[in-house]
């Protein structure tokens, strides 16, 4: 029998109505969930394009270099929805993300979230002075939409500032297994955006069978 997994799905688009990154981690998780079996197989979700969750302010930030024991009140009413998010990222044990381009990079609403998960205290331990991630053996999914091509080989890509930055930030918090899957070109009129639309599905729902 195969143990029971958890998949952490976080969508991050502004747009409830029409979102391609939307539609794909549906088809995904759904997919995923199938593939494991219902009962075998839960789903955490958290739509932060909807309800994003908030910018850092001061009293988090000292929350976060004041040692956790030393905390005030306040400072740990601060972080509390980041333990929150913390818990849940702990609790899965692989995550998708929808992430459409904005500006060349994530939304801010995804960098939003990604501040308040990186904690020196959580998501991190130093090991002989070196940091390393705590979130060893994780595996993330993400699901990109966009209107341009930035593949490698384009004069767009060293301009895509999407993946180099989820990579490197997945890395330092321990999450090596990253996968991308991407659908672009979506302005480049119907047909070119349904093909790369079907591309992109037919890619998770292969990578379902077996993620
Ligand atoms: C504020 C904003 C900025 C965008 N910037 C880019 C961009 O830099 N490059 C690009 O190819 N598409 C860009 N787009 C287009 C979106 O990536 C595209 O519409 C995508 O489908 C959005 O994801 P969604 O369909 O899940 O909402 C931008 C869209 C918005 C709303």
């Amino acid at each position: 029998m195969t143990a029971h997994r958890t998949l952490l799905h976080i969508d991050s688009s502004a747009r409830a109505q029409g979102s391609y990154s939307r539609q794909l981690t549906q088809v995904f998780v759904q997919a995923w969930q199938s593939a494991n079996g219902v009962n075998a197989a839960s789903v955490i979700y958290r739509d932060i394009g909807k309800t994003p969750v908030p910018a850092i302010d001061e009293t988090w930030a000292a929350a976060y270099e004041t040692e956790p024991e030393a905390r005030t009140g306040e400072m740990k009413a601060a972080i509390a929805l980041s333990d929150e998010l913390l818990d849940e990222l702990f609790a899965a044990d692989c995550y998708v993300f929808g992430v459409p381009m904005y500006n060349l990079t994530i939304p801010a609403t995804l960098k939003a979230y990604i501040d308040q998960v990186v904690r020196r205290d959580r998501t991190l331990e130093f090991i002989n002075g070196k940091p390393q991630g705590r979130l060893k053996g994780k595996k993330a999914l993400v699901i990109t939409t966009r209107k341009f091509n930035y593949r490698e080989g384009t004069d767009a890509a060293a301009r895509n500032f999407l993946e180099p930055f989820l990579k490197a930030i997945f890395k330092i918090m321990g999450i090596e297994d990253v996968t991308f899957v991407v659908a672009d070109q979506l302005a480049a009129g119907d047909e070119v955006r349904a093909a790369s639309l079907a591309q992109a599905e037919a890619e998770l729902l292969t990578l379902a069978q077996h993620w």
